[in-house]
């Protein structure tokens, strides 16, 4: 049987962030690319989606390359709204500018992964700058291979106002919405900043926010709060057959380290 292309996704590692309930960055990371080195079979290449760095340090960026890196596969980042895009760009030598967007596509065998940077710089909810759309348009225009897209602030309604304030606006996930519906190629749209697995569909295509490495989210829907709390860990696999993209999701044991 062939084998499937696996592309794991990990996210919202905060490296740099201080310990909560006994939960530290770097030690949940360290568990969780432990985790997916033991997998039956490894990922084919690893999805970074975003809040890598805390604070944008040089070092926190150091500190998730090596981590990551003891996997021995490739790795895709984009930034959070806890990210430093040019300290980002120049640690993960992503091709650009500065702190222009981080907007990329990159052909991983069978699959094909577009970066679209939902970020604004100095601000918690995300959004798309003028032409952004458009390139991503371009791009996925230019290949009509199985895709998956991914940005940091999930496309997605929370249902509560409050989280959905700083995550993608309604405007930008309809603008959004546009582009993916003339894609049908485009299997998934995958993010992370929520700090707990998501789903929801845009344009009928699934959309994933993973969960963070680091700390969870509970929300409270009557109340409508969000606690961050030092929960399990994880991380998600996408299995890429043919045309047929399965999304799945793992639970780590925290080390506590
Ligand atoms: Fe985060
Ligand atoms: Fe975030």
């Amino acid at each position: 049987m062939d084998r499937p292309f696996l592309l794991a996704q990990i996210s919202d590692l905060h490296l740099g962030e201080r310990a909560r309930d006994g939960v530290k960055p770097k030690g949940c990371l360290r568990a969780v690319v432990a985790a997916l080195g033991r997998l039956p079979d490894p990922p084919d290449a690893v999805l970074v989606s975003g809040d890598v760095a805390e604070h944008g340090a040089p070092k926190e960026y150091r500190l998730a390359a090596k981590t990551i890196g003891r996997l021995g596969v490739p790795i895709y980042v984009l930034p959070g709204n806890h990210d430093d895009r040019a300290t980002m760009r120049a640690s993960f030598g992503i091709p650009g500018e500065g702190d222009a967007p981080i907007d990329y596509a990159v052909d991983l065998g069978p699959l094909r992964l577009v970066v679209v940077d939902s970020t604004i710089p100095g601000e918690d909810r995300g959004g798309f700058e003028a032409g952004q759309l458009g390139q991503l348009e371009a791009e996925l225009a230019a290949s009509p291979k199985p895709a998956i897209v991914a940005m940091h602030q999930p496309p997605l309604t929370t249902t509560m106002a409050d989280w959905d304030g700083v995550n993608l606006p309604a405007a930008d996930r309809g603008a959004l919405a546009r582009v993916i519906a003339r894609h049908p190629q485009v299997k998934a749209i995958v993010g992370g900043h929520l700090h707990r697995v998501a789903s929801a569909a845009l344009a009928g295509c699934p959309v994933l926010a993973a969960p963070s490495t680091y700390l969870q989210a509970r929300p409270n829907f009557a109340a409508e709060t969000v606690e961050l709390y030092g929960g399990a860990p994880g991380f998600a696999v996408h299995v890429l057959r043919g045309e047929e993209l399965s999304i799945q999701v793992e639970i780590v044991t925290p080390s506590g380290d």
